[in-house]
């Protein structure tokens, strides 16, 4: 019998459970120099939809720059519920940002002069004080440009951190959003198998605290300041007043409903900035789940609800078998029905009846 130091080193040595080349998440970073990189322009779109990037790259790292301009803006969530919207670009979530493991983020931030508060931003996946915040506050009228290396894979938050309540003021008012970092070898399945998806959702949930006058009124204000003190009498409930999906009620369903066709491998990734959720796919699973949005680990498989941590993004693919409109919710069932965090996916395809079938129509109960 071979000792162990002499046994040859079989297929699973010198992998992790990704089938990539096994490396202590302590290793150190490459060290190559980002102003000799080539650099590329990111346009960024807003959700639930995608930039343009490759699922998979070889080759050198490069610079990605991206842009992200604040707005604060009024913003209607539900019915005749207006608040002070606070954005990056002007959605709620703010844009997915795309890169792959150890790409550099090149940042610029704008603060047009027509805001009229600081802002910043505090990326989860950066490595380094404030997350970036510190170096990337912005008075209106400025704005500044910091570059990161993206050192970790996975789906990560990014959000405006100002400096104490204000920042809980700002993320619940919308301004948060999340980056994806690809490892460069593109996503690998529970076996270390690479898989391709046909696309993607970034869906993020979002809880708003609303005042009410005396009447019980959803309350308006003249500027996004002028709301933060009645605000903070309703955080401290801890009880939102909406849990909304991509910041408006029906923002995800009806005729905003998503699309995919039965075959199709799809990626939802879903953030919240601030509380924790628990997502479920009515009728579907989650069939490769990334828990805490880690995608140096292997996927977990088969999920029927899958947990988000307050301040994090999960990334699940599942891949439609059959047609038909699912939900994708919050499985709080009262913060889903009763406070709109829900979404819906229109499935066009052939029905398998060996996966399910109606085998008496509905009738008189015969015995
Ligand atoms: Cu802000």
């Amino acid at each position: 019998m071979l000792s162990a130091c002499n046994q040859p080193k079989s297929s699973n040595q010198g992998q992790n459970s990704n089938g990539t080349s096994k490396t202590t998440v302590f290793a150190p970073s490459d060290k190559e120099n980002p102003d000799n990189l080539k650099h590329i322009t990111e346009d960024l779109v807003a959700p639930p939809f995608l930039p343009n990037y490759e699922q998979a790259v070889s080759g050198d790292p490069v610079v990605v720059e991206v842009k992200l301009t604040v707005e604060e803006k009024k913003l209607e969530i539900a019915p005749g519920v207006k608040i002070w919207a606070l954005t990056f670009n002007g959605s709620v979530p703010g844009p997915m940002i795309v890169v792959h493991q150890n790409d550099y983020v090149q940042l610029t931030l704008v603060n047009p002069s027509t805001n009229s508060l600081m802002h910043n931003i505090d990326f989860h996946a950066a490595t380094g004080a404030m997350g970036g915040g510190d170096l990337s506050l912005v008075n209106p009228g400025e704005q500044v440009t910091i570059r990161f290396k993206a050192t970790k894979s996975g789906v990560f938050v990014y959000h405006c951190a100002p400096g104490g309540t204000m920042v809980p003021l700002h993320v619940t008012s919308g301004m948060n959003g999340a980056i994806m970092v690809l490892p460069r070898e593109g996503l690998k399945d529970e076996n270390g198998n690479s898989v391709h998806y046909d696309k993607a959702f970034y869906i993020a949930e979002q809880d708003y605290y609303v005042p009410k006058d005396d009447k019980g009124k959803y309350k308006e204000y003249a500027k996004p300041s002028d709301a933060f003190d009645d605000m903070s009498k309703v955080f401290k409930t801890l009880t939102p007043t909406h849990i909304i999906f991509n910041g408006v009620t029906g923002s995800l369903t009806g005729k905003n409903a998503l699309k995919a066709n039965v075959g199709d491998k799809v990626l939802f990734i879903t953030s919240q900035a601030n509380r924790d959720t628990r997502i479920h796919l009515i009728g579907g699973h989650a069939d490769l789940v990334w828990l805490g949005g880690s995608f140096n680990d292997k996927p977990a498989t088969n999920y029927e609800s899958w947990p988000v941590v307050g301040g994090s993004a999960v990334a699940m693919i599942y891949q439609f078998r059959q047609p038909g409109t699912y939900a994708y919710l919050n499985h709080n069932l009262i913060e889903a029905f009763f406070f709109g965090a829900v979404a819906q996916v229109k499935v066009e395809g052939k029905w398998d009846d060996n996966l399910m079938k109606q085998i008496s129509k509905q009738g008189k109960i015969t015995n």
